[in-house]
């Protein structure tokens, strides 16, 4: 096999982009394809496969545009190769005739020996095109890489924000970690002697943005427990959740739990809480088990479905619930870029009428005087301030309790942007559930 990272790329994305059909996650498809590789190969092979997802759009309409007709679907990986020999091109830092000297001969590795004339041809012009200029002449869908359907739905929810929203959704993410409140007090200087550059987080001090990124266990820290990977953003609903101090040993639940990012953080933050960590699947709850152990921390685990506590629920009501619901997942595109293509409109009235349901059977569950967080890294106000303005319509004894922002982009709650800071598209709400002792708001 002449080229194994460009080929594993081209096969990563066969099984993630098929022609005309439902793919496999990246995540799924992008780490048995790796193995067997060198590190180098790997980098190379990981560039491709993410890159080529992030910017499809984009390079598939250039290709198309420069065929004679468009390539059959039985002749998907030739496309593919051709759509990662552009994104290389355009977007890499690798030298341009070392790049279209080699996809001819990963077309002969696929079996497509027709199609390495046409792979020259097609890339040295893909080499000599001003980039910046054929993005900026096409429409904003394309130019943003992303469905129609999103992008129309972006320009109407904010159409102040949408091209800076749909900009950013292209830029790599940050590498954002969370430190311990129990971190030794020269955790930043050990990522400092390791060679990485650490800038502490201006919206939850518990974030450092670090670089150059790296795997996670190669971060000092991470191993031993006081470093977690998660973005700042989805750092904001625990230190909502915690923002008024909870009862010792409070009852906790924390209804959407896997793999474990904020139950671990919870436990950080107030060793002495009784966690119930639920998750309908019972696989990523062992997620939850090895990120716990990792951190040092226990947590109650069970496998129960959101929608229907009375399958789990003992009868003594929780201090305080947070509700990392199920979600479009629009707000970090740039992380799952693959997302862009695997959500479809019409999924967003099934995932809304989910959060509905978990919200309503979640509320009575609380104690008087509690509190739930909802959370979403969704940024459609239809499954965020939209939601919960509903939710408020029908619950009197709720009231929106949200710690002020000044990121924030729309309420009730706080709704972050991509593009606004260095964070993810997220969103979190705080409810209190008024007291026995509380003045109940006419
Ligand atoms: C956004 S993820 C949660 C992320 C997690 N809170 C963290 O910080 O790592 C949503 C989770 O909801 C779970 N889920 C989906 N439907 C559910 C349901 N009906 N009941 C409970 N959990 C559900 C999924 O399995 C998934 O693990």
């Amino acid at each position: 096999m002449a080229d194994p990272a460009r080929l594993a790329a081209v096969r990563v994305l066969l099984a993630v982009l098929p022609a005309g059909g439902d793919g496999q996650s990246l995540r799924d498809a992008l780490p048995p394809a790796l193995t067997g590789l060198k590190d180098s190969e790997r980098g190379l092979a990981q560039d491709l496969a993410y890159g080529v997802c992030r910017h499809y759009r984009r390079l598939h309409h250039w290709l198309n545009s420069h065929l004679d007709k468009p390539l059959k679907s039985s002749a998907r990986s030739v496309e593919l190769a051709m759509l990662c020999g552009i994104h290389e091109l355009w977007f890499s830092q690798r030298p341009a005739h070392a790049v279209v000297n080699a996809w001819p001969g990963v077309m002969r590795d696929l079996k497509a020996p027709w199609a390495s004339g046409l792979a020259n041809a097609l890339l040295r012009q893909a080499a000599d095109a001003d980039v910046e200029a054929v993005l900026a002449a096409q429409k904003p869908a394309v130019r943003y890489s992303l469905p129609g359907w999103l992008w129309a739905r972006l320009r109407e929810a904010w159409p102040e924000q949408c091209h800076a929203v749909a900009a950013a959704l292209l830029d790599p993410p940050p590498f954002t970690v969370r430190l311990s409140p129990e971190a030794p007090a020269d955790g930043p200087q050990q990522w400092q002697q390791a060679g990485i550059e650490a800038r502490q987080g201006d919206l939850a001090p518990s974030a450092w943005t670090l670089s150059p990124a790296r795997a996670a266990a190669a971060v000092p820290g991470f191993s031993e427990g006081w470093v977690s990977i998660q973005d700042e953003a989805a750092q904001l609903p625990v230190g909502a959740l915690l923002e008024k101090p909870l009862p010792r040993a409070a009852r906790v639940l924390d209804a959407c739990a896997a793999p474990g990012g904020k139950t671990g953080q919870l436990l950080e933050r107030q060793p002495d809480m009784r966690l119930l960590a639920l998750d309908a699947s019972t696989q990523r709850l062992q997620r939850v088990a090895d990120n716990l152990s990792r951190l040092g921390r226990q947590a109650a685990l069970k496998t129960g479905d959101a929608t229907q506590p009375q399958a789990w629920f003992d009868g003594e009501p929780f201090d305080a619930v947070l509700l990392d619901a199920p979600c479009s997942a629009t707000g970090i595109i740039r992380r799952q870029p693959d997302v862009r293509w695997h959500r479809q409109a019409d999924d967003i009235p099934a995932l809304c009428g989910l959060q509905a349901d978990m919200l309503d059977a979640l509320w009575p569950l609380i104690a008087p005087g509690g509190v739930l967080v909802y959370a979403t890294c969704s940024i459609l106000p239809e499954e965020n301030s939209e939601q919960i303005a509903a939710f408020l319509a029908r619950h009197a004894d709720a009231r929106d309790d949200t710690p002020a922002l000044a990121d924030a982009a729309g309420g009730p709650g706080c709704q972050l942007l991509p593009g606004t800071g260095d964070y993810d598209g997220f969103y979190f709400c705080r409810l209190q559930k008024i007291g026995d002792n509380d003045p109940v708001q006419p």
